[in-house]
Protein backbone atom coordinates (compact mmCIF):
# COMPACT_ATOMS: atom_id res chain seq x y z
CA UNK A 1 0.00 0.00 0.00
CA UNK A 2 1.57 3.44 -0.77
CA UNK A 3 0.97 5.81 1.76
CA UNK A 4 0.64 9.56 1.41
CA UNK A 5 2.31 11.79 4.10
CA UNK A 6 -0.30 14.13 4.51
CA UNK A 7 -3.69 15.10 4.05
CA UNK A 8 -4.42 18.84 3.03
CA UNK A 9 -8.75 19.57 4.16
CA UNK A 10 -10.32 23.28 3.12
CA UNK A 11 -12.79 23.50 6.09
CA UNK A 12 -15.82 24.40 6.49
CA UNK A 13 -18.05 22.36 3.71
CA UNK A 14 -21.36 20.63 5.21
CA UNK A 15 -21.14 17.09 4.84
CA UNK A 16 -23.56 15.35 4.02
CA UNK A 17 -24.58 11.64 2.39
CA UNK A 18 -23.63 7.66 3.33
CA UNK A 19 -20.48 6.13 4.56
CA UNK A 20 -20.12 2.25 4.70
CA UNK A 21 -18.42 1.56 8.14
CA UNK A 22 -15.52 -0.94 7.84
CA UNK A 23 -14.93 -4.06 10.23
CA UNK A 24 -13.46 -3.16 13.42
CA UNK A 25 -9.62 -3.23 13.37
CA UNK A 26 -9.64 -4.22 17.16
CA UNK A 27 -11.86 -7.14 17.16
CA UNK A 28 -10.00 -8.32 13.72
CA UNK A 29 -6.48 -8.04 14.84
CA UNK A 30 -7.14 -10.81 17.97
CA UNK A 31 -9.51 -12.48 15.63
CA UNK A 32 -6.66 -13.05 13.47
CA UNK A 33 -4.29 -14.25 16.73
CA UNK A 34 -6.82 -16.71 17.14
CA UNK A 35 -6.24 -18.07 13.46
CA UNK A 36 -3.04 -19.70 14.81
CA UNK A 37 -4.52 -22.01 17.33
CA UNK A 38 -5.83 -24.25 14.94
CA UNK A 39 -4.62 -26.13 12.52
CA UNK A 40 -7.53 -26.28 10.68
CA UNK A 41 -8.40 -23.19 7.96
CA UNK A 42 -10.58 -20.20 9.83
CA UNK A 43 -12.12 -17.87 7.04
CA UNK A 44 -13.00 -13.94 8.55
CA UNK A 45 -15.15 -11.54 6.68
CA UNK A 46 -15.53 -7.84 6.61
CA UNK A 47 -12.00 -7.53 7.71
CA UNK A 48 -11.01 -3.72 7.11
CA UNK A 49 -7.28 -3.63 4.49
CA UNK A 50 -5.38 -1.00 7.36
CA UNK A 51 -1.39 -0.55 8.16
CA UNK A 52 -2.48 -2.69 11.63
CA UNK A 53 -4.49 -5.33 9.99
CA UNK A 54 -1.08 -5.73 7.35
CA UNK A 55 1.29 -5.34 10.59
CA UNK A 56 -0.68 -8.76 12.21
CA UNK A 57 -0.95 -10.36 9.10
CA UNK A 58 2.88 -9.79 8.38
CA UNK A 59 3.64 -11.17 12.46
CA UNK A 60 1.62 -14.16 11.55
CA UNK A 61 2.90 -14.97 8.29
CA UNK A 62 6.74 -14.76 9.72
CA UNK A 63 5.64 -17.13 12.70
CA UNK A 64 4.32 -19.83 9.67
CA UNK A 65 0.59 -18.99 9.30
CA UNK A 66 -0.64 -19.12 5.43
CA UNK A 67 -2.57 -15.90 5.20
CA UNK A 68 -4.49 -14.20 2.26
CA UNK A 69 -5.99 -11.11 2.62
CA UNK A 70 -8.12 -10.74 -0.71
CA UNK A 71 -10.85 -7.69 -0.66
CA UNK A 72 -12.24 -8.06 3.12
CA UNK A 73 -11.91 -11.82 3.29
CA UNK A 74 -9.04 -13.53 5.32
CA UNK A 75 -8.38 -17.18 4.88
CA UNK A 76 -5.56 -18.47 7.96
CA UNK A 77 -4.47 -21.75 7.72
CA UNK A 78 -1.69 -22.61 10.45
CA UNK A 79 -0.70 -26.52 10.17
CA UNK A 80 2.68 -26.01 12.67
CA UNK A 81 4.61 -22.50 12.96
CA UNK A 82 8.39 -21.99 12.22
CA UNK A 83 8.58 -20.05 15.18
CA UNK A 84 6.93 -19.26 18.24
CA UNK A 85 9.51 -15.88 18.82
CA UNK A 86 7.42 -12.29 17.95
CA UNK A 87 10.31 -10.26 17.74
CA UNK A 88 10.94 -6.48 18.45
CA UNK A 89 11.09 -5.11 14.60
CA UNK A 90 6.84 -6.53 14.63
CA UNK A 91 6.13 -5.57 18.22
CA UNK A 92 7.63 -2.23 17.96
CA UNK A 93 5.35 -1.48 14.98
CA UNK A 94 1.86 -2.26 16.44
CA UNK A 95 1.71 -2.76 20.05
CA UNK A 96 -1.23 -5.05 19.24
CA UNK A 97 1.64 -7.97 18.45
CA UNK A 98 1.17 -8.82 21.77
CA UNK A 99 -2.00 -10.88 21.31
CA UNK A 100 -0.02 -13.20 19.74
CA UNK A 101 1.02 -14.13 23.36
CA UNK A 102 -2.06 -15.96 24.82
CA UNK A 103 -2.13 -18.10 21.54
CA UNK A 104 1.63 -19.41 21.26
CA UNK A 105 1.66 -20.30 24.37
CA UNK A 106 -1.78 -22.24 24.71
CA UNK A 107 -1.29 -24.07 21.45
CA UNK A 108 2.97 -24.36 21.29
CA UNK A 109 3.30 -24.12 25.30
CA UNK A 110 6.00 -21.64 24.67
CA UNK A 111 6.68 -18.08 23.17
CA UNK A 112 9.10 -15.27 23.12
CA UNK A 113 7.56 -11.69 22.52
CA UNK A 114 9.53 -8.64 22.58
CA UNK A 115 7.82 -6.27 25.42
CA UNK A 116 5.85 -3.59 23.99
CA UNK A 117 6.99 -0.69 25.41
CA UNK A 118 5.58 2.52 25.94
CA UNK A 119 3.62 4.53 23.34
CA UNK A 120 1.93 8.38 22.79
CA UNK A 121 -0.86 7.57 24.54
CA UNK A 122 0.60 6.30 27.90
CA UNK A 123 2.64 3.61 28.77
CA UNK A 124 0.77 0.74 28.37
CA UNK A 125 2.17 -2.66 31.03
CA UNK A 126 1.52 -6.25 30.19
CA UNK A 127 1.81 -6.84 33.81
CA UNK A 128 -1.67 -7.96 33.87
CA UNK A 129 -1.18 -10.43 30.75
CA UNK A 130 1.54 -11.78 32.45
CA UNK A 131 0.67 -12.39 36.16
CA UNK A 132 -2.26 -14.28 34.90
CA UNK A 133 -0.28 -16.57 32.64
CA UNK A 134 2.16 -16.96 35.75
CA UNK A 135 -0.94 -17.82 37.76
CA UNK A 136 -1.98 -20.89 35.16
CA UNK A 137 0.94 -22.06 35.36
CA UNK A 138 3.70 -20.67 32.67
CA UNK A 139 7.23 -19.82 33.66
CA UNK A 140 8.01 -16.31 32.68
CA UNK A 141 11.23 -14.32 32.08
CA UNK A 142 11.44 -10.97 31.28
CA UNK A 143 14.95 -9.88 29.94
CA UNK A 144 16.47 -8.12 27.24
CA UNK A 145 13.23 -6.89 26.45
CA UNK A 146 10.89 -9.88 26.11
CA UNK A 147 8.91 -11.80 27.61
CA UNK A 148 9.65 -15.69 27.53
CA UNK A 149 6.98 -17.83 28.27
CA UNK A 150 7.11 -21.38 28.81
CA UNK A 151 4.71 -24.06 29.90
CA UNK A 152 6.03 -27.21 29.82
CA UNK A 153 3.21 -29.59 30.47
CA UNK A 154 0.66 -26.85 29.30
CA UNK A 155 -1.45 -24.46 31.15
CA UNK A 156 -3.86 -25.03 33.64
CA UNK A 157 -7.31 -23.56 34.56
CA UNK A 158 -7.49 -21.02 37.49
CA UNK A 159 -9.05 -17.99 38.77
CA UNK A 160 -7.76 -14.85 37.22
CA UNK A 161 -8.84 -11.48 39.15
CA UNK A 162 -7.93 -8.40 37.19
CA UNK A 163 -7.76 -5.23 38.83
CA UNK A 164 -8.50 -3.56 35.48
CA UNK A 165 -10.85 -4.96 32.70
CA UNK A 166 -7.96 -4.86 30.40
CA UNK A 167 -9.11 -4.84 26.83
CA UNK A 168 -6.14 -6.98 25.37
CA UNK A 169 -5.14 -8.54 28.68
CA UNK A 170 -8.59 -10.64 28.75
CA UNK A 171 -8.39 -11.52 25.11
CA UNK A 172 -4.64 -12.76 25.55
CA UNK A 173 -6.24 -14.76 28.89
CA UNK A 174 -9.39 -15.73 27.27
CA UNK A 175 -7.66 -17.71 24.34
CA UNK A 176 -4.96 -19.03 26.65
CA UNK A 177 -7.41 -20.73 28.70
CA UNK A 178 -9.18 -22.18 25.75
CA UNK A 179 -7.01 -25.07 25.36
CA UNK A 180 -5.65 -24.84 29.00
CA UNK A 181 -6.24 -27.96 31.60
CA UNK A 182 -9.53 -27.23 33.10
CA UNK A 183 -11.55 -24.24 34.50
CA UNK A 184 -10.51 -20.93 34.37
CA UNK A 185 -12.88 -17.87 35.59
CA UNK A 186 -11.93 -14.72 34.72
CA UNK A 187 -13.16 -11.70 37.26
CA UNK A 188 -13.61 -8.35 35.76
CA UNK A 189 -13.22 -9.33 32.51
CA UNK A 190 -13.31 -6.79 29.72
CA UNK A 191 -16.90 -6.58 28.64
CA UNK A 192 -16.21 -4.77 24.70
CA UNK A 193 -18.40 -5.88 21.80
CA UNK A 194 -14.90 -7.13 20.49
CA UNK A 195 -14.41 -9.07 23.19
CA UNK A 196 -17.37 -10.46 23.00
CA UNK A 197 -17.19 -11.16 19.22
CA UNK A 198 -14.10 -12.63 19.77
CA UNK A 199 -15.12 -15.53 22.28
CA UNK A 200 -18.43 -15.65 19.97
CA UNK A 201 -15.61 -16.73 17.34
CA UNK A 202 -13.76 -19.00 19.68
CA UNK A 203 -17.25 -20.82 20.57
CA UNK A 204 -17.35 -21.05 16.81
CA UNK A 205 -14.22 -23.01 16.98
CA UNK A 206 -15.34 -24.97 19.66
CA UNK A 207 -14.14 -23.27 22.56
CA UNK A 208 -16.34 -23.89 25.74
CA UNK A 209 -16.58 -20.37 27.21
CA UNK A 210 -20.03 -19.06 29.51
CA UNK A 211 -20.55 -15.41 30.60
CA UNK A 212 -19.71 -14.04 27.18
CA UNK A 213 -20.64 -10.05 27.17
CA UNK A 214 -20.27 -10.21 30.66
CA UNK A 215 -17.25 -9.33 33.19
CA UNK A 216 -17.47 -12.82 34.44
CA UNK A 217 -15.93 -15.43 32.03
CA UNK A 218 -15.80 -19.02 32.36
CA UNK A 219 -14.03 -21.07 30.12
CA UNK A 220 -13.52 -25.35 30.14
CA UNK A 221 -10.57 -26.11 28.80
CA UNK A 222 -10.69 -28.18 25.42
CA UNK A 223 -7.82 -30.72 23.78
CA UNK A 224 -8.21 -28.91 19.88
CA UNK A 225 -10.07 -25.75 18.31
CA UNK A 226 -11.47 -26.51 14.74
CA UNK A 227 -11.96 -24.38 11.80
CA UNK A 228 -15.03 -21.89 11.10
CA UNK A 229 -16.32 -19.00 9.52
CA UNK A 230 -17.06 -15.46 11.09
CA UNK A 231 -18.32 -12.24 10.35
CA UNK A 232 -16.34 -9.10 12.01
CA UNK A 233 -18.62 -6.54 13.46
CA UNK A 234 -18.82 -2.58 12.28
CA UNK A 235 -16.02 -0.50 13.63
CA UNK A 236 -17.99 1.26 16.15
CA UNK A 237 -14.73 3.66 16.81
CA UNK A 238 -15.07 4.63 12.98
CA UNK A 239 -18.85 5.04 12.81
CA UNK A 240 -18.43 7.48 16.25
CA UNK A 241 -15.44 9.34 14.25
CA UNK A 242 -17.56 10.12 11.56
CA UNK A 243 -20.82 10.54 13.71
CA UNK A 244 -18.55 13.94 14.73
CA UNK A 245 -17.89 14.75 11.61
CA UNK A 246 -21.27 15.25 10.82
CA UNK A 247 -21.70 17.45 14.03
CA UNK A 248 -18.54 19.51 13.25
CA UNK A 249 -19.90 20.72 9.95
CA UNK A 250 -23.51 21.17 10.58
CA UNK A 251 -23.70 18.15 8.24
CA UNK A 252 -26.27 15.00 8.11
CA UNK A 253 -24.55 11.04 8.05
CA UNK A 254 -25.75 8.04 7.67
CA UNK A 255 -23.65 5.75 8.76
CA UNK A 256 -24.56 2.27 7.11
CA UNK A 257 -24.41 -0.70 8.98
CA UNK A 258 -23.51 0.85 12.57
CA UNK A 259 -24.90 -0.34 15.69
CA UNK A 260 -26.64 2.26 18.23
CA UNK A 261 -26.02 -0.79 20.82
CA UNK A 262 -22.27 -0.13 20.49
CA UNK A 263 -22.16 3.28 21.01
CA UNK A 264 -25.23 3.92 23.50
CA UNK A 265 -22.74 6.10 25.97
CA UNK A 266 -21.52 8.18 23.28
CA UNK A 267 -24.07 8.71 21.28
CA UNK A 268 -26.50 9.87 24.41
CA UNK A 269 -23.22 12.32 24.60
CA UNK A 270 -23.82 13.89 21.00
CA UNK A 271 -27.44 14.26 21.74
CA UNK A 272 -26.67 16.08 24.39
CA UNK A 273 -24.49 18.34 22.43
CA UNK A 274 -27.63 18.91 20.58
CA UNK A 275 -26.89 16.64 17.53
CA UNK A 276 -30.20 14.80 16.23
CA UNK A 277 -29.40 10.89 16.17
CA UNK A 278 -31.91 8.01 15.25
CA UNK A 279 -31.72 4.81 13.77
CA UNK A 280 -32.76 4.34 10.38
CA UNK A 281 -32.91 1.30 8.33
CA UNK A 282 -29.28 1.01 7.02
CA UNK A 283 -27.79 2.05 10.69
CA UNK A 284 -27.85 5.84 12.14
CA UNK A 285 -28.55 8.71 10.95
CA UNK A 286 -26.57 11.77 12.72
CA UNK A 287 -27.55 15.11 11.43
CA UNK A 288 -26.47 19.24 13.43
CA UNK A 289 -28.64 22.08 12.96
CA UNK A 290 -28.13 24.63 16.08
CA UNK A 291 -25.03 25.58 18.29
CA UNK A 292 -22.91 22.93 20.06
CA UNK A 293 -23.68 22.34 23.42
CA UNK A 294 -20.49 21.93 26.13
CA UNK A 295 -20.55 18.62 27.92
CA UNK A 296 -18.35 16.97 30.21
CA UNK A 297 -17.48 13.34 29.72
CA UNK A 298 -15.00 11.00 31.87
CA UNK A 299 -13.97 8.03 29.19
CA UNK A 300 -14.13 4.35 31.11
CA UNK A 301 -14.16 1.09 30.22
CA UNK A 302 -17.25 -0.16 27.91
CA UNK A 303 -20.31 0.40 28.34
CA UNK A 304 -18.55 4.09 29.27
CA UNK A 305 -17.71 6.77 26.73
CA UNK A 306 -14.89 5.28 25.13
CA UNK A 307 -11.33 6.86 25.36
CA UNK A 308 -10.76 5.54 21.28
CA UNK A 309 -13.31 8.49 20.66
CA UNK A 310 -12.25 11.34 23.33
CA UNK A 311 -9.95 13.37 20.91
CA UNK A 312 -12.79 13.18 18.56
CA UNK A 313 -15.42 14.61 20.67
CA UNK A 314 -12.95 17.47 22.14
CA UNK A 315 -12.63 18.07 18.48
CA UNK A 316 -16.46 19.21 18.89
CA UNK A 317 -16.50 20.48 22.38
CA UNK A 318 -13.80 23.06 20.87
CA UNK A 319 -16.86 24.45 19.19
CA UNK A 320 -19.54 24.81 21.85
CA UNK A 321 -20.92 27.67 23.19
CA UNK A 322 -19.90 27.37 26.77
CA UNK A 323 -17.06 25.49 28.84
CA UNK A 324 -16.63 21.94 29.77
CA UNK A 325 -14.17 19.42 31.23
CA UNK A 326 -13.16 16.09 29.52
CA UNK A 327 -11.72 13.65 32.06
CA UNK A 328 -9.19 11.15 30.60
CA UNK A 329 -9.62 8.02 32.78
CA UNK A 330 -8.27 5.04 31.10
CA UNK A 331 -5.11 6.16 29.79
CA UNK A 332 -2.58 9.17 31.59
CA UNK A 333 -1.53 10.71 28.34
CA UNK A 334 -3.99 10.69 25.88
CA UNK A 335 -3.76 14.31 25.30
CA UNK A 336 -1.48 14.66 22.35
CA UNK A 337 -3.83 16.08 20.17
CA UNK A 338 -4.50 19.41 22.66
CA UNK A 339 -1.62 21.18 21.72
CA UNK A 340 -2.12 21.16 18.02
CA UNK A 341 -6.26 21.89 17.97
CA UNK A 342 -5.05 25.08 20.40
CA UNK A 343 -2.91 25.98 17.02
CA UNK A 344 -5.90 25.71 15.58
CA UNK A 345 -7.99 28.03 17.51
CA UNK A 346 -9.12 25.96 20.40
CA UNK A 347 -9.47 27.18 23.85
CA UNK A 348 -8.31 24.17 25.97
CA UNK A 349 -5.90 23.84 29.13
CA UNK A 350 -5.38 20.90 30.36
CA UNK A 351 -4.13 19.84 34.32
CA UNK A 352 -3.77 16.70 35.11
CA UNK A 353 -6.28 13.96 33.71
CA UNK A 354 -8.45 17.24 32.65
CA UNK A 355 -8.72 18.71 29.67
CA UNK A 356 -10.69 21.97 30.06
CA UNK A 357 -12.29 23.53 27.19
CA UNK A 358 -13.76 26.57 26.65
CA UNK A 359 -15.59 27.63 22.79
CA UNK A 360 -14.64 28.97 20.27
CA UNK A 361 -16.75 30.43 17.24
CA UNK A 362 -14.50 28.88 14.78
CA UNK A 363 -11.68 27.05 14.02
CA UNK A 364 -8.83 28.23 11.93
CA UNK A 365 -6.87 25.98 9.72
CA UNK A 366 -3.36 25.31 10.23
CA UNK A 367 -0.59 22.52 9.71
CA UNK A 368 -0.63 20.14 12.53
CA UNK A 369 1.05 16.78 13.55
CA UNK A 370 -0.89 13.45 14.28
CA UNK A 371 0.74 11.68 16.80
CA UNK A 372 -1.66 8.51 17.56
CA UNK A 373 -4.41 7.10 15.46
CA UNK A 374 -7.46 8.73 17.18
CA UNK A 375 -5.43 12.34 17.72
CA UNK A 376 -4.77 12.39 14.07
CA UNK A 377 -8.70 11.60 13.37
CA UNK A 378 -9.47 14.10 15.62
CA UNK A 379 -7.27 16.52 14.26
CA UNK A 380 -8.97 15.42 10.47
CA UNK A 381 -11.99 16.67 12.25
CA UNK A 382 -10.54 19.75 13.45
CA UNK A 383 -9.57 20.64 9.77
CA UNK A 384 -13.14 19.80 8.41
CA UNK A 385 -14.78 22.60 10.51
CA UNK A 386 -12.05 25.01 10.48
CA UNK A 387 -11.97 28.46 8.33
CA UNK A 388 -9.41 28.12 5.79
CA UNK A 389 -6.64 24.96 4.78
CA UNK A 390 -5.64 22.69 6.91
CA UNK A 391 -2.64 20.08 6.55
CA UNK A 392 -2.87 17.10 8.78
CA UNK A 393 1.32 15.71 8.79
CA UNK A 394 2.27 12.44 9.59
CA UNK A 395 -1.03 10.91 8.07
CA UNK A 396 0.28 7.22 8.32
CA UNK A 397 -1.09 7.00 11.90
CA UNK A 398 -4.51 7.07 10.15
CA UNK A 399 -3.94 4.73 7.81
CA UNK A 400 -3.78 2.64 10.77
CA UNK A 401 -7.50 2.39 11.52
CA UNK A 402 -9.48 4.01 9.22
CA UNK A 403 -9.90 2.40 5.59
CA UNK A 404 -10.27 4.38 3.18
CA UNK A 405 -11.10 7.00 4.55
CA UNK A 406 -9.96 9.81 1.95
CA UNK A 407 -13.03 8.10 -0.34
CA UNK A 408 -14.83 7.89 2.39
CA UNK A 409 -14.51 11.76 3.20
CA UNK A 410 -14.37 12.72 -0.12
CA UNK A 411 -18.34 10.42 -0.53
CA UNK A 412 -19.75 12.52 2.08
CA UNK A 413 -18.49 16.49 0.43
CA UNK A 414 -15.36 17.07 2.09
CA UNK A 415 -12.58 18.78 0.28
CA UNK A 416 -10.11 16.61 0.38
CA UNK A 417 -6.97 16.27 -1.08
CA UNK A 418 -4.02 13.45 -0.45
CA UNK A 419 -0.27 14.82 -0.89
CA UNK A 420 2.49 12.43 -0.96
N1 LIG B 1 -2.78 -1.68 31.76
C1 LIG B 1 -1.80 -2.02 32.66
N2 LIG B 1 -1.35 -3.30 32.69
C2 LIG B 1 -1.80 -4.27 31.84
C3 LIG B 1 -2.80 -3.91 30.89
C4 LIG B 1 -3.27 -2.61 30.88
O1 LIG B 1 -1.36 -1.19 33.46
O2 LIG B 1 -1.36 -5.42 31.92
C5 LIG B 1 -3.30 -0.30 31.73
C6 LIG B 1 -2.88 0.43 30.47
O3 LIG B 1 -1.59 1.01 30.61
C7 LIG B 1 -3.97 1.46 30.31
C8 LIG B 1 -5.21 0.73 30.84
O4 LIG B 1 -4.72 -0.33 31.66
O5 LIG B 1 -3.73 2.59 31.11
C9 LIG B 1 -6.11 0.19 29.76
O6 LIG B 1 -5.43 -0.72 28.97
P1 LIG B 1 -6.12 -1.92 28.15
O7 LIG B 1 -5.31 -3.14 28.42
O8 LIG B 1 -7.58 -2.00 28.41
O9 LIG B 1 -5.88 -1.39 26.66
P2 LIG B 1 -5.23 -2.20 25.50
O10 LIG B 1 -5.77 -3.57 25.54
O11 LIG B 1 -3.77 -2.01 25.48
C10 LIG B 1 -7.16 -1.71 23.81
C11 LIG B 1 -7.30 -1.17 22.42
C12 LIG B 1 -7.01 0.33 22.43
C13 LIG B 1 -8.01 1.00 23.38
C14 LIG B 1 -7.90 0.38 24.78
C15 LIG B 1 -8.93 0.91 25.76
C16 LIG B 1 -6.72 -3.00 20.95
C17 LIG B 1 -5.74 -3.58 20.01
N3 LIG B 1 -6.38 -1.85 21.54
O12 LIG B 1 -5.81 -1.45 24.21
O13 LIG B 1 -7.25 0.79 21.10
O14 LIG B 1 -7.72 2.38 23.47
O15 LIG B 1 -8.09 -1.06 24.69
O16 LIG B 1 -10.23 0.71 25.28
O17 LIG B 1 -7.79 -3.55 21.17
C18 LIG B 1 -7.00 2.26 19.28
O18 LIG B 1 -7.71 1.51 18.60
O19 LIG B 1 -6.68 3.41 18.89
C19 LIG B 1 -6.52 1.83 20.59
C20 LIG B 1 -5.50 2.43 21.22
Amino acid sequence: MLLSKSLKIVGGKKLQGSIKISGAKNLALPALSAGIMTSENITLNNVPKLTDISSMIDLLQYLGSNIEHIDNVVQISTKNVVTTCAPYDFVSKMRASILVLGPLVARFKKARVSLPGGCAIGVRGVDMHVKALIDMGADITISGGDIDVVAKYGLHGTDVVFPFPTFTGTENIVMAACLAKGRTVIVNAAVEPEVEHLCLLLRSMGAQIDGIGTSVLTIDGVNDLGGCTFDIIPDRIEAGTYAVAAVVTHGDIVLEGARHDHLRAFLECLKCAGADVCDVDTGIRVAMSGDILPIDIETAPYPGFPTDLQGQFMAAMCLCNGSCVIRESVFENRFMHVQELCRMGANINVSDRCAHIVGVDKLVGARVMASDLRASAALVLAGLSADGVSIVDRLYHLYRGYEAFYDKLAGVGADVELIS
